[in-house]
């Protein structure tokens, strides 16, 4: 706002002119000769004499241009006031008084200036400890610029300082500035920055200040996080985080989770943040933020909720079941938090583990027989283990197959007969012995792929064959056993002799004895027709 002053001084002290000359009639002036107005202000010039009792006034301007002023008569007094005063009250005025025939003459000299009172301070950003920084003192609308003076002062200390002696060439309100650059320390806090500005004007410079206090500030420090009891929770525990971060101002701490797309949950505006009754799921990572209006500060915290290792899960690439000399993957899962640990064993005899890898992959490559077993697969973490086993199957095609005949393969009836069948490398119960015969084979009840003929029969000899046979493989071999009747042995019931004997008699009692002697064997249990034939004979 601008000041309704005029600054007034005598024409003592200033090199003037007096452009007028009284002729008869004195003329007094106020005020005396020179008036400097400020730009917006008023100022009043006033004519007067006191040699005449009804005088008559006149005002103009030196080079004849409007008065931009009132005036106003009354009685010996004539005033020109001039409101809002701007450049082009900037003259030379004149006021004549007449009285009769006689008349006087005054000039004034008009000056004007502009100087708000008010200065600005600018800075570049806020003035950080470490961050250099420039502040600008800022004086709008100033006139005559060339009588400007601008000065800083940091804690009572002169630190820059600037004129503006070029003339100009327009009359015009000029805005004037002195900028500077300083890196602000702790010790700024609280001091005094100051804005100085002179304007050299007649008679007395003007002065304008503005004073601020300077307000330094420090962004967040990297924020200290406590964790308490742990980060490792268990499912239904409680966790209490702290986090503090210095700065100045004091940073606002807020607590926030990192969600898996990426942004954050602001979860709380306190430096405390407590989960209660935590979940697997609230596992994760909590950001904690220290903000301050210089700077941002942050820093995470993991926090895991352990959960039993479960659904541990085998899968075998390409089957648990191979041939010798093949390849196996065996791939293991198991969920739990953290991760569970894979360890891969193969269950011994005694049913204790011999650990194999701690992949999750275990490869066996070129199996051999004795790869056979079980596998166990466990999924370990903090909270637990989980297991799950494989049976693992390694196979070879039958091989070395032999089938034999003891005592011998020729034997006599009433003879004991083991035919046996071994394997090199299969187990007994993958062998199959059969009696081959045209109107169909007979598997015969092995144990360990022996079969033993008590007392052979003539009806037992014949081709006897052994197979071993499984996913990858199969084996045949045979051997013919002969069994030879024994000579004087009249005991057998021989059917070519029945034939023959039938063949050669062909008479009915001979064929009603039969049926008797049959029907007698069949009472008695065991009869031998050929002995009751011979007696009858
Ligand atoms: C600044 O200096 C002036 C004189 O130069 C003195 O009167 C004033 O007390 C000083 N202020 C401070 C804060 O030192
Ligand atoms: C912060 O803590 C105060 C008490 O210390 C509590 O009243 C306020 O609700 C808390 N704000 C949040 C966002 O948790
Ligand atoms: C086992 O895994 C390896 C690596 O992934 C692969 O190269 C190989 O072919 C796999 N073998 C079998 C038998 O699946
Ligand atoms: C585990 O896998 C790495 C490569 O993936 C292999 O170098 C290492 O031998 C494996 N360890 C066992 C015990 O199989």
């Amino acid at each position: 706002m601008p000041r309704n002053i005029a600054v007034i001084f005598g024409a003592s002290n200033m090199l003037w002119m007096v452009f007028a000359v009284s002729q008869g009639v004195k003329v007094e002036i106020f005020p005396e000769s020179k008036i400097i107005a400020q730009i917006g202000g008023s100022a009043s010039l006033t004519c007067s004499t006191t040699d005449c009792e009804s005088p008559s006034f006149s005002w103009r301007t030196q080079m004849d241009s409007p008065l931009y002023g009132a005036v106003s008569n009354e009685g010996t007094k004539s005033t020109l006031l001039m409101d809002s005063v701007s450049f082009r009250n900037e003259n030379s005025y004149l006021c004549t008084v007449f009285c009769g025939a006689s008349k006087g003459e005054r000039g004034f000299e008009v000056e004007i200036f502009s100087f708000p009172e008010d200065l600005e301070i600018h800075w570049s950003s806020l003035p950080e400890v470490g961050k250099p920084v420039t502040v600008k003192c800022l004086v709008p609308d100033v006139y005559p610029a060339e009588k400007l003076e601008i000065r800083l002062l940091k804690d009572n200390h002169s630190v820059a300082t600037q004129d503006f002696l070029e003339p100009m060439d327009v009359k015009s309100q000029e805005t004037k500035s002195l900028e500077f650059t300083f890196t602000p320390t702790e010790e700024d806090i609280g001091k005094a920055l100051v804005c100085q500005a002179t304007l050299d004007i007649a008679p007395e410079p003007q002065i304008r200040t503005t004073t601020e206090k300077m307000q330094v500030y420090i962004s967040p420090e990297d924020p200290v996080i406590s964790v308490n009891p742990s980060t490792s929770l268990q499912e239904g525990d409680s966790v209490m985080m702290t986090c503090t971060s210095e700065g100045l101002p004091a940073p606002q701490i807020s607590w926030s989770k990192k969600l898996d797309n990426g942004n954050q949950q602001l979860l709380s505006g306190n430096a405390t943040l407590t989960l209660i009754a935590m979940r697997m799921e609230d596992s994760g990572i909590y950001v904690c933020e220290g903000v301050n209006p210089v700077g941002t500060n942050r820093k995470e915290v993991k926090l895991t909720v352990q959960v039993a290792p479960s659904d541990t899960t085998i899968s075998v690439s390409p089957s648990s079941t191979l041939e010798e000399g093949s390849s196996v993957n065996m791939t293991c899962s198991s969920d739990g938090l953290p991760a569970p640990k894979i360890v891969w064993s193969k269950k011994l005899r005694d049913e204790t583990l011999e650990r194999l890898s701690e992949n999750t992959t275990l490869t066996l490559t070129s199996t051999k027989i004795e790869d056979s077993g079980v596998y166990v697969c466990e999924g370990i973490n903090l909270a637990g283990r989980s297991r799950k086993e494989v049976e693992l199957i390694i196979q070879a095609a039958p091989k070395d197959l032999q089938l034999t005949a003891f005592p011998s393969e020729s034997v006599k009836e009433g003879d004991t007969v083991i035919i046996s069948c071994t394997c090199g490398n299969v187990p007994p119960t993958l062998i199959t012995l059969k009696k081959k015969a045209e109107t169909g084979d007979t598997v015969l009840k092995s144990t360990d792929g022996a079969y033993t003929i008590h007392r052979a029969r003539l009806a037992d000899a014949g081709v006897y064959e052994c197979e071993s046979k499984n996913e990858v493989g199969l084996q045949l071999r045979s051997i013919t056993l002969d069994v030879k009747g024994r000579e004087g042995n009249k005991d057998y019931f021989s059917s070519e002799l029945l034939v023959l004997y039938c063949a050669s008699s062909l008479i009915i009692p001979a064929i009603g004895m039969i049926i008797y002697f049959a029907r007698k064997a069949n009472m008695k249990g065991s009869y031998s027709l050929v002995d009751a034939q011979k007696s009858k004979v």
